[in-house]
């Protein structure tokens, strides 16, 4: 496996690849982005997988400085799963400049995530861009752990004609279903054995729309109640159409229960998808 830090050398190194699938991360790497470079191999004869903490995605008041940093740990898990080149720039090559030119997403990247972490989407269009500039990948896998994230992507893939094929990989979970992130080791123990309540209440979501409850707003209401009672701040839970993330209508079949909430000082987001 090549570790590349450099733009000029990955463009030499990639240039005589049939095709590229890429895997696009911020490092501190768990069994979920090994899942996604599982899923890059077979969609490309190279797979590319960078590691660059996106300072732009990350507001003044979270976690950029202590967003933890693992690389020798995280080359060793890619070059496992036959990962053929990481692409690790530092932040004077990847932003030599203040970056003026970004990519504003659409209203979509204010609502949800985008109404708590203001800018992030904003955050994430613009290093996303700048990466399949440089990597010129021909497929590129999002988890859908991130699903708002993978929506604006393959918004922005689609609406600026970017020759990218995006690819949604399932969430990856732990046997007692907490979707798996980066962020997990933040909790503490107790903390821990409480997060796959997240997960439980939207499957609760889901079970009361498909025994016919019709009153979205009434469950989104009762299960913020449920995390509450048990000390999480919830921050959103929202039913939502799987197309564009907008309030589903009465004939909308394919849902997606959506949430955010906070346990202790850790921030856990996850959603569920569904058919009705
Ligand atoms: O999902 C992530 O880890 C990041 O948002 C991404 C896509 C690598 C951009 O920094």
């Amino acid at each position: 496996m090549d570790i590349v830090p450099g733009i000029t050398d990955l463009r030499a190194r990639l240039r005589r690849e049939q095709s590229v699938a890429f895997v696009p991360t911020m490092g501190n790497l768990h069994d979920g982005h090994l899942q996604l470079a599982r899923t890059a191999r077979g969609h490309g004869s190279c797979v590319v997988a960078s590691i660059f903490v996106n300072r732009l995605q990350f507001a003044p008041h979270e976690d950029f400085d202590a967003y933890p940093r693992t690389f020798e740990a995280d080359c060793e898990k890619l070059a496992a799963c036959g990962v053929d080149v990481v692409f690790a720039p530092g932040e004077g090559e990847f932003y030599p400049e203040p970056q003026g030119f970004v990519v504003e997403p659409p209203e979509l990247g204010n609502q949800l995530e985008g109404e708590f972490r203001p800018g992030f989407f904003r955050g994430v269009a613009t290093v996303v861009m700048k990466l399949f500039n440089i990597v010129q990948p021909n497929v590129a896998v999002f988890g859908k752990k991130d699903y708002q994230q993978l929506m604006i992507v393959r918004g922005m893939a689609r609406q600026l004609n970017l020759p990218i094929h995006i690819v949604g990989d399932q969430t990856a979970r732990a046997a007692d279903g907490l979707a798996l992130s980066s962020r997990n080791g933040y909790l503490s123990q107790a903390e821990r054995a409480e997060a796959p309540r997240l997960h439980q209440t939207l499957q609760w979501v889901k079970s009361q729309i498909l025994t016919g409850m019709p009153d979205f707003p009434a469950i989104e209401a009762e299960a913020r109640k449920k995390l509450e009672q048990n000390q999480w701040r919830t921050d959103y839970i929202a039913v939502r159409k799987q197309s564009d993330l907008q309030s589903p209508r009465l004939y909308d079949r394919e849902l997606v229960v959506v949430a955010a909430a906070r346990l202790g000082t850790t921030r856990l987001i996850d959603n569920l998808e569904f058919s009705r």
